[in-house]
């Protein structure tokens, strides 16, 4: 009998039309690399070739806002707002492009997981509730014109991203970002045609992908989605499989499955311990604490529990495999997938399409090529988080557990 053989990790395949070389890519990280407006730096044009010559099938751009009130909270966020800035993320993409390596733009509005302290303007949520971590402010309710202004938004900012020669656009739906919120019965509590019902919720996105596709036709789309949320109320695995397929039948040509809010602490990019020192040198919420009380903060920090739900590794595996199931357009995996083992039988196992990392190249910007050569096949990181923290405060890099004295 004819056997067909599993797919090997280093095997090519496509998505939506991008042909890759391989099963890795790169998944979105916000870099802290752009100028004031929201262009691209020479830092991120350097990191996006080491990437690529480091043998990653595909990069994802840490994402960018497609309007100033959706801005994140961190320095140095790429914007895709305005068309002044196409010209520089044309240069940008053709210095990816001489290496051979396609690069897919993510596109976001942060909603109520930012600070309008850093925005200027006040934050905006389906609902007015208070954000567990961004807790300074109540969010503004958006309103109906509200609504058609950000589906308007990210539908010129795909747009641009066309323009400026990306091979495709991924939608930030994950990680309790504004569509994430829509999506999330936790987060969305109107009673209008933009909540209530699983179609209601996901309304928000179906006009995006609506708008794409008339304006862009077969422009590859790709998503980024939450599994499950760990929210009461809020996205499960069986309503993720049901968002997918809704997905799939809007137009979109690839899902990357994760998990978590950033509201929720390091529920996100997982790791064994919490990140005391980068906590107590950059974050907004430490920095907000009377000076006397923030060392005994830091003591009693890893007291309050766990930095992050278990298991730390291949955490969103089970249901990127439920939602494969479900649909046929191809899957991406991400979220401690630290390992060649790991990632390869994602892969042979019929669990993903494809297998993304974030971290990972944080420390080893080549380690798909290590992989291929054999040198190495478990990754250097340690899930130590101080990237996720020294984020507000310094471009992305590894710090490996470590501040120097001058941080
Ligand atoms: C410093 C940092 C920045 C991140 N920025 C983004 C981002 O811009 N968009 C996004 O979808 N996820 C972002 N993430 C989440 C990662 O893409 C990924 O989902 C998560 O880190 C788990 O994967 P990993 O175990 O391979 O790191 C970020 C994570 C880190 C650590």
């Amino acid at each position: 009998m004819f056997m067909t053989e599993s797919p090997n990790i280093f095997e090519p395949a496509q998505i939506g039309g991008i042909s890759i070389r391989n099963r890795f890519i790169r998944s979105a990280t916000h870099e802290g690399m752009a100028d004031a407006d929201g262009a691209p730096l020479e830092s991120l044009e350097k990191l996006y070739l080491r990437l690529a010559r480091g043998g990653v099938g595909a990069i994802i751009t840490g994402y960018a806002g497609v309007l100033p009130q959706g801005r994140c909270s961190f320095p140095g966020m790429l914007m895709m707002h305005d068309d002044r800035l196409v010209p520089a993320y044309r240069r940008l993409v053709d210095a990816v492009h001489q290496e051979g390596v396609p690069i897919i733009m993510q596109i976001a509005h942060c909603g109520s997981q930012t600070r309008s302290a850093v925005t200027g303007m006040s934050t905006v949520a389906p609902s007015p509730l208070r954000d567990r971590y961004f807790s300074e402010e109540v969010p503004q309710e958006l309103t109906e014109d509200g609504i058609r202004k950000i589906i308007e938004a990210f539908v010129d900012a795909a747009t641009r991203v066309q323009t400026a020669g990306f091979d495709g656009v991924q939608l930030h739906l994950a990680h309790g970002y504004l569509l994430a919120q829509f999506l999330s019965g936790y987060t969305n509590r109107r009673r209008d045609r933009w909540g209530g019902s699983l179609e209601n919720r996901f309304r928000i996105v179906s006009e995006i992908m609506k708008g794409i596709r008339h304006r862009l036709g077969d422009y590859p789309v790709l998503a980024k989605m939450n599994g499950y949320d760990g929210m009461k109320g809020g996205m499960r695995p069986d309503e993720a499989v049901k968002i997918a397929k809704m997905l799939e039948a809007s137009g979109c040509s690839a899902l990357e499955i994760s998990s978590g809010t950033i509201s929720e602490g390091l529920a996100v990019m997982r790791g064994p311990k919490i990140p005391t020192d980068a906590l107590l040198a950059a974050n907004f919420k430490v920095a907000a604490l009377p000076k006397m009380l923030r060392p005994g903060f830091a003591r009693i920090l890893p007291l309050i529990g766990p930095a992050s739900p278990k298991p730390y590794r291949s955490y969103n595996l089970e249901v990127a495999a439920l939602i494969r199931k479900a649909v046929s357009i191809p899957v991406v995996v991400v979220g401690g997938m630290h390992t060649l083992d790991d990632a390869s039988r994602a892969i042979t196992d019929g669990a993903a399409d494809f297998v993304s990392m974030c971290r990972p190249f944080i420390i080893e910007p080549s380690l798909v090529r290590k992989f291929e050569e054999g040198k190495q096949n478990v990754s250097r990181c340690t899930m130590c988080n101080y990237c996720t923290i020294m984020i507000e405060k310094e471009p992305l890099r590894c710090w490996n557990g470590r501040l120097p004295q001058s941080a």
